[in-house]
């Protein structure tokens, strides 16, 4: 029976931790925004690649769409405004980003700063002073952004070399962040890199764009043609940003590829997949063959999940001999048990981590395949390797699943 639980109901035991309860809030918020902005945003896309520029002979016209919806049709035109036309309701799409980064900022500091950074430092790649790890961090996410904006200011006019330099700019700090923090920390930071990048583009730069698009509407001047085509191009940047971003948000969820000793190649690969996915689905309007080929970046992808992750994987010299039920439990009571039990002992952990215990033959039966991918495939358990597991114990147990994970 579960602590807290009398068999007559439920005694309230504490309630849910504290870090815990924020997370879910900030992660639920997140997740919505997210999907508004990215939504928007690919709708938007869809809509500029769809119009339908024959249709009207209105000089300020840039096309029509007719499309049904939730049972009846709309019509939309996208045009410039004469002065004077401006109307008194026009909707802006900026909250979503705005929402999207403060919940990803928040869940930033709840899951990788608190806790004494217990999620953002694994002491087995660098083992930094929790306030170093956290400056390190913001300091990266600062200066990040001041550098792209910096380098597109500069050399805006030449950007075929601004690109080149921001992607290989992006994946050094991939890198970099895999040399300093925890694999899943080094995924996050390159993922909140980017959605820092993203959201300065929007606020420092499309927005301002479109307030001098209402101003000068609204004056009846022309509009300053740069700052439109300086908005364009930074949207276009977000556009190609998007599936790598999406990916980093699950990828806690694969620790064979962010704890894996060539994460950052894995992240690499998956980025040049997942933003060529993105290209071919843009280019498909301009009428260009895209399929095969958006398919082949979804190989690429794929190739970075799986080829990359086993070539690494770490190789531990296979246990010789049989393994007892009695021997594999010493292990897991000592190694596991600290973390995956009912009432962990670890003071990080007030529940067990991802509901996984080990406290009882048939608990540990159930999860054997878990168990061996994740202390022998991988090495991604005992997490950073706290209760400092040797390779020969990882072996063990691996052998006692292999031969089929009896228990007595
Ligand atoms: C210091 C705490 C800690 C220790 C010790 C620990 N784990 Fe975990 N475990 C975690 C955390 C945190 C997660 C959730 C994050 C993740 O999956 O990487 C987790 C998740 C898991 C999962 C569920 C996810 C999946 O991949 O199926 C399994 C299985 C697992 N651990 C096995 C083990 C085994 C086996 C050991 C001992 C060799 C072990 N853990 C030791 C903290 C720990």
């Amino acid at each position: 029976m579960r602590p807290g639980a009398t068999g007559r109901g439920f005694v309230y035991k504490c309630p849910m931790h504290v870090g815990e309860l924020l997370d879910v809030v900030f992660r639920w918020a997140h997740l919505i925004a997210g999907i508004m902005w990215v939504g928007n945003s690919m709708l938007f896309n869809w809509l500029d690649r769809n119009l339908e520029r024959a249709a009207t002979d209105d000089p300020l016209s840039q096309g029509r769409i007719h499309m049904v919806h939730s049972g009846a049709f709309y019509e939309v035109e996208k045009k410039l405004l004469a002065p004077g036309q401006m109307p008194a309701n026009l909707h802006w799409f900026k909250y979503q980003n705005l929402t999207t980064w403060l919940t990803g900022i928040s869940l930033l500091i709840v899951v990788y700063y608190f806790n004494g950074a217990a999620f953002l430092v694994d002491p087995s790649v660098r083992d930094l002073a929790p306030s170093v790890a956290i400056s390190i961090s913001v300091g990266a996410l600062l200066v990040g952004w001041l550098l792209y904006d910096g380098l597109w200011q500069t050399l805006g006019s030449r950007p075929q070399l601004a690109t080149a330099i921001s992607i290989a700019g992006i994946f050094a700090a991939a890198w970099g962040f895999t040399l300093v923090f925890s694999g899943r920390a080094a995924y996050i930071e390159t993922g909140v890199l980017m959605g820092t990048i993203m959201t300065g583009n929007v606020w420092m730069v499309i927005v301002p764009s479109q307030r001098e698009l209402v101003a000068a509407t609204i004056a009846g001047r022309p509009q300053d043609k740069t700052l439109s085509l300086r908005a364009k191009e930074r949207s276009i940047h977000n556009n190609y940003m998007t599936f790598p971003l999406l990916f980093i948000m699950i990828s806690t969820h694969f620790p064979s590829a962010s704890s894996n000793p060539l994460n950052w190649l894995v992240l690499i690969v998956v980025s040049v997949g997942g933003s060529g996915v993105r290209h071919f689905m843009n280019v498909r309007y301009a009428g260009k063959v895209w399929l095969g080929p958006a398919f082949a970046m979804a190989a690429v992808a794929v190739a970075g999940l799986m080829v990359v992750t086993r070539l690494s994987a770490p190789a531990i010299a296979e246990h010789k001999g049989e393994v007892t039920f009695a021997r594999a439990q010493e292990i897991i009571l000592k190694r596991c048990v600290p973390c995956h039990s009912e009432v962990p002992r670890d003071a990080q952990f007030s529940a067990p981590p991802s509901g996984v215990v080990f406290d009882s033959p048939e608990r540990i039966k159930i999860m054997a395949d878990r168990i061996k991918e994740r202390a022998f495939t991988t090495g991604t358990m005992p997490f950073v390797n706290r209760t400092q597991i040797t390779d020969a114990e990882r072996a063990e147990l691996a052998r006692w699943v292999d031969d089929g994970a009896k228990i007595p």
